[in-house]
């Protein structure tokens, strides 16, 4: 049987057959039958925006996978630089294709030194470290202005580099600025997590000493955010992209909608949120205030999946292996009441509320020593090849520029009134 739906105009008793294609229904279609009536969908919550080939979900199943490769294989076998050049390049990379990349991305870590003293002295001390990074990635753009040079492929691959290489400088800087620390420069001796966390913490002139569980931790924990379909940052990308903006600014934008606590600032968001709750015997008394509609559980649900997020259940298993060198972070016990609590209360169940990525990441984040401010720019860092990949498929899909209809609800035609008469 055909996969096709018949949409009739019972105002002109006019039908057409529309072809099912890969559970999506042709808009165009619809649009010669109907000109001039849009979809109402403002969230695009039942809306495809892009054909991609980079990241398959199944919310009703809990299933994510990078170019095909099931997220659990990819967690536990496989480098965040091995993953970003998945994203990025198609494929993961061979041993000689590895190499090279690593070089690549050696090379371009370091950032212009009027970076460190015009831009991020410029911010106030106590300037959130997500505003410091959202505003530094977009100045980029001025010191590289070919990357307006968006047409050009070769041109694109050289600012993946730049963008995935100098995140974690800049993310550290962002840090060491706010903290009154020195900057740490990169390291070319180092791989990549380690020279993100020797950047970070790396005190004096002795060799920072990276313990290889936080390291893999890390690591592991910057490809379970690599990316993640069609998410508010990755479509604000792609919608900024599609104006033929620079990767700068377009990943700038990205960032900036990561930096919302009901997405990417969603991890500062929970560990505020189980500080403030304080202790276990007060999980309880919050519960009741979420299911009253007074606050929401941060860290928990999703739009797409009605199920447990699969990266939320690595997070938490990766929490046990840091909490063994770090020990264990006290407001775990909390963490682990508030899931004992929603996944078996009604409220939860019917909603279909399950940990999401942000529920346990900030527990191991604060446990390795980030302050809560650095959160989403761990978010960040990961995200960046994700953006970049959806960035490059857009541009080299040829899309329109994104621009969407609307429902207008406002006054109808009017005269402007004189300002007596007003
Ligand atoms: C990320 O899209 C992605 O892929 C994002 C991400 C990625 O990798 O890019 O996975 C990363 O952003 C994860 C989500 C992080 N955000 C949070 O943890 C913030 C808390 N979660 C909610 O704000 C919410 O669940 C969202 C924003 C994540 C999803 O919102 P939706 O899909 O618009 O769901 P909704 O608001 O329509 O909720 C449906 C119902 C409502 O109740 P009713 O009106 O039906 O009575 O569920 C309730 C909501 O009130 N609800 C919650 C809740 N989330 C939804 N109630 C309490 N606590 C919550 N967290």
């Amino acid at each position: 049987m055909a996969e096709t739906i018949t949409i009739t105009d019972n105002r002109t008793g006019e039908s057409i057959e529309i072809p099912l294609v890969d559970g999506t229904v042709d808009a165009k279609a619809w649009r010669d039958l109907l000109p001039g009536i849009w979809f109402d969908d403002p969230s695009f919550s039942a809306t495809s925006g892009a054909d991609s080939a980079i990241t398959f979900l199944d919310g009703g199943a809990g299933l994510l996978r990078y170019r095909g490769y099931p997220i659990e294989q990819l967690a536990g076998s496989t480098s965040f630089l091995e993953v970003a050049h998945l994203l990025v390049r198609g494929e993961l990379p061979n041993g000689p294709q590895l190499k090279a990349w690593k070089s690549e991305i050696s090379e371009a870590a370091p950032i212009h030194e009027n970076f460190h003293k015009r831009i991020l002295e410029g911010f106030r001390d106590d300037a959130h470290a997500m505003g410091v990074l959202v505003s530094s990635i977009a100045a980029m753009s001025t010191f590289w202005p070919d990357s307006k040079n968006i047409e050009d492929p070769d041109q694109r691959r050289c600012e993946i580099v730049r963008l995935i290489a100098k995140m974690p400088t800049v993310a550290a800087s962002a840090y060491r600025r706010s903290e009154g620390l020195p900057y740490v420069l990169p390291d070319p001796d180092l791989d990549y997590t380690s020279n993100f966390l020797a950047m970070m913490f790396k005190t004096g002139e002795a060799p920072y000493v990276v313990d290889p569980i936080l390291h893999d931790a890390m690591d592991m924990l910057f490809v379970l955010h690599a990316d993640h379909e069609q998410n508010c940052s990755t479509t604000t990308a792609r919608v900024v992209g599609s104006a033929h903006a620079d990767p700068y600014v377009t990943v700038s934008a990205a960032a900036s909608a990561l930096y919302g606590p009901r997405h990417g600032g969603a991890n500062e968001a929970v560990l505020r949120m189980l500080t403030e709750i304080g202790e276990y015997g007060n999980v309880d008394a919050f519960m009741d205030g979420v299911k009253a509609g007074d606050q929401k559980l941060m860290g928990f649900g999703h739009r797409v999946y009605k199920n447990y997020d699969p990266r939320a259940r690595i997070v938490k298993d990766t929490a046990h292996r840091v909490f063994d060198v770090t020990g264990t972070n006290p407001l775990l016990d909390i963490a682990l009441k508030l899931e004992e609590v929603a996944l078996a209360d009604p409220y939860f169940i019917d909603r279909k509320l399950y940990p999401n990525v942000d529920f346990y990441s900030g527990l191991i984040y604060q446990s390795m020593g980030f302050p809560v401010e650095m959160f989403t720019v761990l978010f960040t860092i990961g995200r960046t090849p994700g953006w970049l990949a959806h960035w490059d498929e857009m541009l080299t899909q040829n899309s329109r520029i994104a621009r969407p209809r609307q429902r207008y609800t406002g006054p109808a035609d009017r005269d402007v009134p004189t300002i007596d008469e007003r």
